[in-house]
């Protein structure tokens, strides 16, 4: 979709479409956008009284012009009440709106920059963002593809001055949801395209496109640096093992180091711990946090935050066959640390021990945060809608909250249970890869939090959030494209 921004006064735009927000206190007075109202000879407020639109969030509907006005359609949405508006409520208006004028067939759209007591930049990059994430699917594997697809969206903002602020915060949505696009892409992509190998060409294509640094690791390298966890897991697979470093580096004098590590499983069969049927019907999604790096180092030079960000990923498969590492074999990490693989499936925590080693020794990062897929029992804590954030250092949970808070992504901080740790003993080794049932979200934060060792760090257990088995407001069901977007807040507030 083609983004510009234009300017008013709405009964004069061509468009296919015209998208307009109504407030609930607006739509009681029936005290409508006047110009509109009197170019449309009443129309607007004809529609509200006869459906009763009473403008709750993302309400919405919509009437045909007659040709009273240039635009073919004018779609209503509710934006609540005036008070309590939020750039989340513009982001869901947005959606409901743009996907109102899709699927009546608008190829063209406009959309007010809604909701005025918000900053103009704010507001505008919330209604671009969601206009865009609403207006997704993904069909790259039907025959038959809509042919219902909006392709421009005009930003539209009659106030002249803030065009500059309208355009600006217009492109950072659209950043935004762009990137989130293309972790859902990815993720939605089953796993027999979407291995290992072809993450790292796609880290390739954007290495070469964004003039990003790349290296990836096959498995020979990765043995040499020791990564024995990682290889442990990869065992098992067909599919070669690559371990993905891309870096971006900002202009100017020297910045902060961040080194952002996605779980990468391209399938997560469980190993010889097999997963049931069930089980394992979603596990192509176990590669999100690994999409979501992917996004995010694509998105950077775009957005270019003041920081120094390596995205990491170790990828693989996990997978059982007669080179699968077993129950009760001991690997050896990249630092040394011993681990007794208790159960095969968690592997995610594996393959992020020696990418956080990595982090530390190779790249030297001052911190480090990591995105997984990694435990059921966080899903059970928090359910499908919200991401556990594990933390070493109070300054970056709390700075990751607030980006979450901005993002408008929903996580939500657990706790590191110091006596815990005792669950992840092992007769042999010096960890256990796994624990007791109960707590299991912490145990495995906690076996993350002794590869971490004094770096700040953060952990995001996006098993939930990373996708969905219904329609969002902001997206069909499917993957999310989580933490994307709370991500590139977070880097693009770091000084
Ligand atoms: N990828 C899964 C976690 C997962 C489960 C994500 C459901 C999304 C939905 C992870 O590798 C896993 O299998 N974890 C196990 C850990 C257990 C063996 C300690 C789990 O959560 O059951
Ligand atoms: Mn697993
Ligand atoms: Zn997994």
């Amino acid at each position: 979709m083609k983004i510009d921004v234009g300017e008013g006064p709405l009964e004069t735009i061509k468009n296919d479409a015209l998208v307009v927000g109504v407030y609930a206190e607006e739509a009681k007075l029936r005290d409508v956008p006047a110009r509109l109202d009197k170019a449309l000879g009443g129309q607007l407020r004809e529609v509200i009284e006869a459906e009763r639109f009473t403008a709750k969030p993302a309400q919405v509907t919509h009437l045909h012009t007659g040709g009273r006005i240039p635009a073919g359609r004018v779609v209503v949405v509710g934006l609540g009440k005036r008070g309590e508006l939020t750039p989340e409520t513009l982001r869901r208006a947005a959606s409901a709106g743009l996907r109102r004028a899709r699927d009546l067939g608008a190829k063209s759209v406009a959309i007010d920059v809604l909701g005025a007591r918000l900053p103009a930049r704010a507001r505008a990059h919330a209604v671009t963002e969601g206009s865009l994430l609403g207006a997704y699917t993904f069909d790259r594997y039907k025959r038959e593809k809509s042919d219902k697809r909006v392709e421009t969206l005009t930003v539209v903002e009659s106030d002249g001055r803030r065009r500059r602020e309208v355009s600006d915060g217009a492109r950072t949505g659209e950043v935004f949801a762009d990137a989130t696009c293309f972790a859902r892409d990815l993720v939605n992509s089953p796993a027999n395209d979407v291995h290992p190998t072809y993450l790292a060409k796609v880290a390739a294509e954007i290495a070469k496109d964004a003039k990003l640094e790349l290296k990836v690791f096959d498995r020979a390298e990765c043995q040499k640096m020791g990564m024995g966890l990682f290889l442990g897991v990869a065992a098992g697979s067909e599919q070669p093992p690559k371990f993905i470093h891309l870096s971006y580096t900002p202009s100017g004098r020297k910045r902060r180091r961040v080194a952002v590590i996605g779980k990468g499983i391209t399938f997560d069969s469980g190993g010889l711990d097999l997963k049931s049927a069930e089980g394992m019907l979603r596990m192509k999604d176990d590669m999100s946090g690994a999409a979501a790096v992917l996004a995010i180092m694509r998105a950077l030079p775009r957005l270019s935050p003041p920081v120094e960000v390596h995205g990491l990923i170790a990828a693989t498969e996990n997978m059982p066959s007669g080179s699968a590492v077993r129950p009760g074999d001991v690997l050896r990490a990249m630092n040394g640390t011993t681990v007794e693989i208790g159960n095969t499936d968690a592997e995610g925590r594996l393959t992020l021990a020696d990418a956080l080693c990595y982090a530390r020794d190779k790249v030297g990062a001052e911190e480090i945060v990591d995105m997984a897929t990694l435990t059921g029992a966080c899903v059970v804590a928090l359910g499908p809608l919200v991401s556990g954030l594990f933390a070493n250092d109070e300054g970056l949970a709390d700075r990751l909250l607030e980006a979450a808070t901005n993002a408008g992504e929903r996580v939500w901080q657990l706790p590191l249970i110091d006596e815990y740790r005792e669950n992840l003993k092992s007769d042999v080794a010096d960890f256990n890869n796994v624990g007791p049932r109960g707590g299991g979200a912490i145990t495995a934060g906690l076996f993350l939090k002794e590869f971490a060792g004094d770096r700040p760090w953060a952990h995001l257990d996006i098993a939930g959030p990373a996708f969905v088995e219904k329609d969002t407001p902001i997206g069909p069901k499917g993957a999310t494209g989580a933490p994307v977007r709370t991500m590139l807040c977070y880097l693009m507030s770091q000084g």
